[in-house]
């Protein structure tokens, strides 16, 4: 029995032992996984928590970048305070102390990074590169291959070493525009990018010379092809184009940018063509400048172009360019320049029974349909409007001129031009002959103003 309960205990205990050992062995693994879990919930969380302040050091860098972008985008050169130019010069003086901390680390890994391809070994802290007087000198053959004069001095056409053309405008040497406002203003004016702005590709500073460096416009300007060019004639449609490209260049000027910028000199000499006989509008943006500009009245702008409401107020508004603009597509339309009594012809025909018809520039006359050409007069005398309240937006032009276009598309697939054969011959001689009429009242007038 001993035995029996000995050899049976025995195994029992044995089996204990074996239950304990087991037993052990299970908190052990229990034990493991406790570990395990709670070694991998711990590297989850500082993984978690790494990704999440990462991400939140990220954001932040990128919000303060932001914030350096748009202090400095917001003290671009706004000018609405017509005779005000010290308004500009505080402005443009402060963006220059404001960006020097901010702005600099976020442009220089872009150099050393991705703008290494850069041809030019003196890129700037403004983003764009900046020309060595000598390559400028050579490319322009010391300065002899004058394009026009602009209102801030000559343009040169420059070829420069890596064969590109390009466009130089001098500046006025005798400026008090310190080296670091000049650069300030260059990298404002560099973020000004659009296809229907003559874009700032480069600028120079050196030996007392300040040069800024434009893409270069081969076909020249509005007002050398409406007045000055016999060979080269603008169609209807070459007009109507570049009537919507200056306008969607002065939309993003007065929509676009942050803050707006007001052009205060829009006029066919300041319209130029590219070899693709689009327009893109050039002189924008520059603020210091206008101190040379201004002779005695103190009034920015050209004569024939200003808003007649900003003569009377000093104050200048998106509407003055408007206006401007107004005065442009009559040019286009007539090809009579405002130094030539424009807006003499334009409100003697007005009160005439047959309208703008009687002042279409007859070079065009074949290419044209009525409708379109008084639908544009239409626009440009909203845009003259003697309320500035009262005249469009040029977001709102700008539709008004794509409808002109869309319906155009849809008449010549219809083949249903106005003038056509017979009929235009007979249109240009009465045009030319109400012409000849228009132009001795116009100076009539004028005797009797003076
Ligand atoms: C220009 O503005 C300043 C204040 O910013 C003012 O003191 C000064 O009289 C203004 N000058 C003119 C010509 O309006
Ligand atoms: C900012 O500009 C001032 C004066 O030009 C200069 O003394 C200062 O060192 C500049 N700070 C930085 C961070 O570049
Ligand atoms: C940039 O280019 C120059 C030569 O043009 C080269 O010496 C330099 O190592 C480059 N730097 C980087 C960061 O690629
Ligand atoms: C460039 O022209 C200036 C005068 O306009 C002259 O003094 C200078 O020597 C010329 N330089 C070269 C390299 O021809
Ligand atoms: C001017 O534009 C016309 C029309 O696109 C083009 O044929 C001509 O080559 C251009 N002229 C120049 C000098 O670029
Ligand atoms: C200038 O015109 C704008 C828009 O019409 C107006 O808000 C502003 O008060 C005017 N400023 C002055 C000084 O008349
Ligand atoms: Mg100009």
């Amino acid at each position: 029995m001993y035995n029996y309960s000995d050899q049976s205990t025995f195994p029992a205990r044995c089996s204990c032992l074996l239950f304990l050992t087991k037993a052990q062995r299970m908190v052990h693994k229990a034990d493991l996984v406790i570990i395990g879990i709670t070694v991998g919930l711990a590297v989850g969380i500082v993984i978690a928590s790494l990704v999440f302040f990462g991400i939140r050091w990220y954001k932040k860098r990128a919000h303060l970048r932001r914030c350096a972008n748009d202090r400095s985008a917001s003290t671009l050169p706004i000018r609405r305070n017509g005779l005000n130019t010290s308004i500009d010069s505080s402005a443009s003086f402060s963006s220059s102390v404001t960006m020097n901390g901010s702005d600099q680390p976020v442009q220089k890994p872009q150099h050393s990074w991705w703008n290494n391809h850069s041809k030019d070994p003196f890129a700037s802290a403004s983003g764009i590169p900046r020309y060595p007087y000598k390559d400028i000198q050579k490319g322009t053959q010391n300065f002899t291959t004058i394009l026009g004069q602009g209102s801030f001095g000559p343009v040169y056409k420059a070829t420069m070493p890596a064969g590109e053309v390009v466009a130089v405008k001098v500046l006025a040497s005798d400026s008090k525009q310190g080296e670091r406002e000049f650069q300030t203003e260059v990298s404002l004016l560099a973020r000004l990018h659009h296809r229907n702005l003559v874009n700032l590709v480069g600028y120079c500073v050196e030996k007392g010379q300040r040069m800024l460096v434009y893409e270069y416009m081969s076909n020249g300007s509005l007002e050398n092809l409406l007045y000055n060019d016999e060979k080269q004639v603008l169609t209807w449609e070459d007009r109507l184009q570049i009537a919507l490209d200056i306008s969607h260049g002065i939309e993003y000027l007065h929509d676009g940018a942050v803050p707006p910028v007001i052009h205060r000199d829009l006029k066919s000499a300041n319209i130029l063509l590219d070899r693709f006989m689009r327009a893109k509008v050039a002189d924008f943006g520059l603020s210091k400048e206008e101190v040379f500009d201004g002779h005695n009245s103190g009034l920015k702008g050209t004569y024939g172009y200003i808003d007649p409401v900003y003569i009377s107020t000093n104050n200048f508004t998106t509407k003055s360019d408007v206006y401007s603009f107004g005065i442009i597509l009559f040019e286009l339309i007539t090809a009579i320049h405002p130094h030539q009594n424009l807006m003499e012809y334009v409100n003697l025909a007005s009160m005439s029974p047959d309208g703008v018809d009687e002042i279409i520039d007859t070079k065009m006359a074949d290419t044209c349909s009525t409708e379109e050409v008084r639908n544009l007069a239409k626009i440009a005398h909203r845009c003259l409007h003697k309320i500035p309240r009262k005249r469009p937006l040029i977001g709102e032009v700008s539709q008004a001129i794509v409808k002109i276009k869309q319906q155009r598309r849809r008449l010549v697939k219809e083949d249903t031009m106005s003038f056509i054969g017979d009929d235009l011959s007979r249109a240009v001689s009465r045009i030319e002959c109400q012409q000849v009429e228009l132009r001795r009242l116009a100076s009539m007038e004028e005797r009797q103003n003076e």
